[in-house]
This record gives C-alpha cells, sequence and structure tokens, in this order.
C-alpha cells in the first residue's frame, strides 16, 4: 500500500532538510503575548543528520534538539544542539565487531523528557542520553547501571504516582522487557515478558490499574539489518495482540487479546471503565509491506478490551488522517475528554485537530496553506486547573518564508496566543516536551 499522505516528509520538501549549524539567538521577537505565568523551556527532539553523512531512513537520522526557553513573557533564547553520543562522537557503534549491541550507541532522535530532574533524549533503540538545561549533551543514562535494555521513547508518566511505565524491546533475547521506574528516578522493576517475536513496539498505554502492550506485525527482519536499512517489515503471519498487565500484581501473566492486524505507533490515552479498558490511538491498517516509507492513512481508533468476556471491541472514531496524538497528561490513564493531534492529509498543510472524545465533537486549527506544523504539546495552566485549560506548543514551519516559529495556541478555544520568530528553519522532527522550571 503506497501513499502519499505521510507523516514523514518527502526528501524534497525543505521542511526534511536537515539544518547544518547549531545556533543560539537571545531575545527573540514575539508577536501576541507569551502567559507570563510560563516558566520553563519547550524542547523537541527529531532526526537532523549531520553534515556529510548520509541521508538514511530518517528514523535512524543523529538526534538533533531544539529548544526555546520562556520567562516572564519573555522569549529568552533559542538553541538548536545535536545530541553527543558516543556514536555520534566516534567512540564506538551500535553493532560490535562479536554482533553485540552497544546500548550507548545511539542517535537519541525521538523524544525527550524530564523526570526526576533529569532531561532525557530518547530513542527506543538504547538507553536514554542525559541533556542539560541548555541541551549540552551529559551521557548515556542507565539508572545507575539497573538497566540492561534498550528503553522506549514513549515511557508513560503516572499522574497519581509519578512513576514512569516503560519497555524496552532488545534485537537479542530476551525480547520485551516492562520497566518501572520510580518518581525519584530508580528503576525498580524489570520484567521480562514473553512476546512470539521482535516487534517494532513504539509505545505503550498506561491505565490506573494496567499497562498495555501493543504487540503488533511490524517484525524485525535480521537480514535487512545487516544492510543498515529500517530492519522491520509487515508480516501476514505475526498477527496482533494487546497485553494487559495487572499494575497491582506485577508479576502475574500477561493476558493476550487478540486483535485485527494494524499498527500503531502512538497512543493518545487509555483509561479502565469497569471491567472494560479504553485505548484510544492512531491506527495504521498495515505498515512498511514492501519498503520501510509506506505510511498508509493513520486515524484515531478505539479498542474496547473486554477483561471479563476476554473480546476486543474496534471502532474508528474519526476518519481524517492525524498524527502525534496527545492528551493533558494529568489525564494519562485516566477517563478523559479531549486529545489533540495533527492533520497528515494530502494537503500536509499545518493543522492542529482538537477531539471531544466523550461526545465525538472536534475542532481545527489551520496555520495556513504552505505551512506544516509538528506535534502540538498541551501544557497545561496549572495543576489544578480543569482538563482542556492550557495551551498548545509547536514549531510551524511557513514553506513562503522558508522559515520556522514557535506558536502557542489556547487549547480550549483554539485561538492564537503568541508566535515566537525563530532564527533558522526547524524541519520536520518528532516528539517534544514542556518542561517547566519546577520539574529540574
Ligand atoms: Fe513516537
Amino acid at each position: 500500500m503506497i501513499t502519499t499522505t505521510s507523516p514523514l516528509p518527502d526528501t524534497e520538501d525543505p521542511f526534511a532538510t536537515p539544518v547544518t549549524q547549531e545556533v543560539e539567538a537571545m531575545d527573540l521577537p514575539v508577536l501576541g503575548a507569551i502567559p507570563p505565568e510560563l516558566a520553563g523551556r519547550f524542547f523537541r527532539n527529531g532526526p537532523n543528520a549531520r553534515p556529510g553523512a548520509p541521508i538514511g531512513h530518517p528514523f535512524m537520522s543523529d538526534g538533533m534538539l531544539h529548544g526555546l526557553r520562556l520567562e516572564g513573557g519573555r522569549a529568552q533564547w533559542y538553541r538548536n544542539r545535536w545530541v553527543r553520543t558516543r556514536s555520534f562522537n566516534g567512540e564506538t557503534s551500535y553493532l560490535r565487531p562479536d554482533g553485540s549491541i552497544d546500548l550507548t550507541a545511539a542517535v537519541a532522535n525521538t523524544s525527550v523528557i524530564a523526570h526526576a530532574g533529569r532531561i532525557l533524549a530518547l530513542v527506543e533503540s538504547s538507553f536514554p542520553y542525559e541533556v542539560t538545561s541548555e541541551l549540552e549533551t551529559v551521557g548515556p543514562h542507565d539508572f545507575c547501571g539497573r538497566l540492561s535494555t534498550p528503553f522506549t521513547a514513549h515511557p508513560k508518566r503516572c499522574p497519581r504516582t509519578g512513576e514512569l511505565h516503560a519497555y524496552g524491546m532488545s534485537m537479542n533475547p530476551p525480547g520485551l522487557t516492562y520497566h518501572r521506574i520510580a518518581a525519584d528516578g530508580t528503576l525498580v522493576e524489570s520484567r521480562r515478558i514473553d512476546v512470539p517475536g521482535v516487534t517494532m513496539m513504539h509505545d505503550i498505554a498506561l491505565t490506573d490499574k494496567h499497562v498495555v502492550f501493543l504487540d503488533l506485525p511490524v517484525v524485525f527482519d535480521l537480514a535487512l539489518a545487516r544492510t543498515g536499512t529500517m530492519p522491520f517489515r509487515w508480516s501476514d503471519e505475526y498477527g496482533a495482540r494487546l497485553g494487559v498487565l495487572r499494575r497491582d500484581d506485577p508479576s502475574a501473566d500477561v493476558r493476550w487479546f487478540s486483535i485485527e492486524p494494524c499498527y500503531v505507533f502512538h497512543v493518545l490515552n487509555a483509561y479502565d471503565d469497569g471491567e472494560t479498558i479504553v485505548l484510544d490511538a492512531v491506527r495504521y491498517p498495515e505498515l512498511w509491506r514492501r519498503h520501510g516509507l509506506e505510511f498508509p492513512p493513520s486515524t484515531l481508533h478505539r479498542w474496547t478490551i473486554d477483561l471479563t468476556a476476554g473480546t476486543v471491541a474496534e471502532t474508528t472514531l474519526d476518519d481524517r488522517a492525524v498524527e502525534f496524538p496527545l492528551a493533558d497528561p494529568r489525564r494519562t490513564g485516566s477517563a478523559y475528554r479531549y486529545g489533540y493531534a495533527i492533520q497528515t492529509d494530502e494537503h500536509c498543510r499545518g493543522v492542529v485537530t482538537k477531539y471531544d472524545v466523550a461526545n465525538g465533537a472536534s475542532w481545527t486549527y489551520d496555520f495556513g496553506a504552505q505551512t506544516r506544523t509538528g506535534e502540538a504539546v498541551f501544557v497545561p495552566a496549572a495543576d489544578d486547573a480543569m482538563e482542556d485549560a492550557g495551551w498548545l506548543m509547536s514549531f510551524v514551519y511557513d514553506a513562503a518564508r522558508q522559515a520556522s516559529d514557535f506558536v502557542i495556541l489556547n487549547a480550549s478555544d483554539l485561538r492564537h496566543v503568541a508566535t515566537v520568530a525563530l532564527p533558522q528553519r526547524v524541519p520536520y522532527g518528532f516528539h517534544g516536551a514542556w518542561i517547566a522550571d519546577a520539574a529540574l
């Protein structure tokens, strides 16, 4: 299935072209008014091959962080930095001569989070990489030697406990390993989970009572790995299943539930509803059957797992092509109403869609005909603010100017709040995070 509706840009698109320099600028011009209560940093990670490096699959390019510092209504600085991992510096390589894998070799290109006072750049194949609040690389972070597997780029933080639920998928045995990291940053639990094979497991779902694994049929291919290309392909044989782990009994067997084959990069949210689990995510009907750049339209979808009957019901929540779904992080794992995503239709203009998943309503904000937007990150207005009371932040590229802005929208009514003109183009990227000063 070939498509032009890809969340990834094509190589002719200037939005996809890596930037070649690390720059910084101070006191950036602002149109509108940055809410003065915002004190922190918006960091966003993404692939950005260094000059001279081959432009391969974007999932495998060097990671670069773009960061903006906000305080007192001002945009104090912008800077961008490659994550200088040991492999970036030429000190090591992912595949050692003896065939083993060096998990300190990383492109660290997918996401960035703050946890227990550390800022971590993540890619699912390797250890996290710690960076400073000014985007300088500190080094690989293995949780004081307790982490011995790759670490997902999408750990889920429980807003009740402050702990991170995560996992790693190893190319070699033991395959899938579940990890739990306490609010103080201690890795307190690692548990192997049996799965039929090694798949590209990109995200996880968390509810108040459960962790849900998505074991989907995009399967590791050793022959492809040996060629240095993206080593995963669609499998018609592997099947698709959701695995449910009880948080109150994490050593118990994982219950597996078959679903229609599909692929999911990103979960919007999940929650318990009596003896069912509701899981909302962006679903691809299939992925990478022939090559690793096939991205059919992906749509918001709901799986309802009936823990009593042992069945799963599926329904599509919206027919429009979207990606990068996010909800209010204070609602992670619990019943929620609002979600945010960006449209990825054939026009590829920058459009944010806001969903009311409780009643099926939706709204959009259109940045304009020649624009593209990255993931829109929801930032609560205050810890005790109502759901949806806050802002959406993203980097927006304007092809007419070949320039990028940082834009803040009001999430509740999708009105424009502020635009910060950036000193250079910010290319297509993956995931960002608002890191409030209070988190560091
Ligand atoms: Fe992702």
